[in-house]
């Protein structure tokens, strides 16, 4: 976290080289109102009006930070989320340099993506963490057909696909005191408005873009702004009605079911199986080829055909 705090403040010209040396000093504990008082401008292409006129929310988004470059806006969530910030509060950056991804990857965030950390203090039971999770796979897929993409899927648990190919990412990350989870950073990276032969080659063939979906440059905070909206709606239904109709929805979007996969489980075998459904609990259901079946709850699930 130190060095995120160092990276964000390096990159403004008011911060002198000993402030900096200082934060090394003292520990980054009294840095939090710096950091949410560099988060207060907009950068040259995250404007927070432009998020927040029209924003239809009661609480997602209402308080938004905006950075030129991260490491990982959902680092910088973590940090904030310690320090008093309102559920539904927002980190988004231009750029980052060390995001992560799901199983310990690296996650591109060149310029031109949305990338975005949400901190929701919860009102469900642990067990049901998942679920929040899916939702905001469910939320991306709502806000991408209002933009006019209609065929996006989601593969689980939580990657959006376009024609085959991913388009955004979500990783969530509960943070947790004497076990009692206090505040879920939802890190999603939704691949916006850049050329995909920019990425390294071995992510070029199955990475899309909107830009490139739909013939023409997105909107990048009109897209933040309608996917704030969907995630509240789906986070209170989920709240109000339960997880029911939330995992219907998912169902109906998935890209999985159907598919057969080969699937990674940490510390276990990897085997082949064929996707029969998502479970009450947001377990991908598949069975295996001795017909026997099996709920995955984390790991990765690769599409074989
Ligand atoms: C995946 O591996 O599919 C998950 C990718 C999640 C990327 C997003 S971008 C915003 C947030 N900050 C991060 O460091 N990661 C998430």
């Amino acid at each position: 976290m130190q060095n995120e705090v160092i990276n964000i403040l390096k990159k403004e010209e008011r911060f002198s080289d000993e402030t900096i040396d200082e934060i090394r000093k003292v520990g980054i504990n009294d840095f939090a109102d710096i950091i949410m008082d560099v988060g207060k401008q907009d950068t040259e292409y995250i404007k927070r009006d432009e998020i927040q006129k029209g924003l239809k929310t009661e609480k997602i988004g209402k308080e938004i930070y905006i950075y030129k470059e991260v490491m990982s806006t959902n680092t910088v969530a973590k940090f904030l989320a310690e320090n008093d910030v309102e559920n539904g509060c927002v980190i988004l950056s231009e750029k980052q340099s060390k995001a992560k991804g799901r199983s310990g990857k690296q996650w591109e965030s060149p310029l031109g993506g949305i990338w975005m950390s949400l901190i929701i203090k919860p009102q469900i039971d642990h067990s049901k963490i998942p679920m929040i999770t899916l939702a905001a796979g469910v939320a991306v897929v709502k806000t991408l057909e209002k933009i006019g993409i209609e065929n996006a899927e989601i593969k689980w648990p939580n990657d959006v696909m376009i024609n085959d190919k991913k388009v955004c990412g979500i990783l969530t990350e509960a943070i947790t005191k004497f076990n009692i989870i206090e505040n879920i950073i939802v890190g999603i990276g939704i691949d916006a408005n850049f050329d995909v032969n920019t990425l390294p080659q071995e992510l070029q063939e199955g990475t899309t873009t909107l830009g490139h979906e739909l013939g023409h440059k997105i909107d990048e905070n009109e897209v933040i702004r309608l996917l704030l909206e969907e995630i509240e709606t789906t986070i209170d239904l989920i709240y109000e009605n339960g997880f029911e109709f939330m995992l219907k929805e998912w169902r109906k979007y998935s890209y999985s079911i159907g598919k057969i996969v080969e699937v990674k489980e940490p510390f276990n075998k990897s085997y082949d199986a064929y996707v029969l459904g998502i479970s009450r609990e947001g377990a991908l259901v598949v069975e295996k080829i001795d017909g026997t079946l099996e709920k995955v709850i984390s790991g990765e699930c690769i599409i074989k055909k």
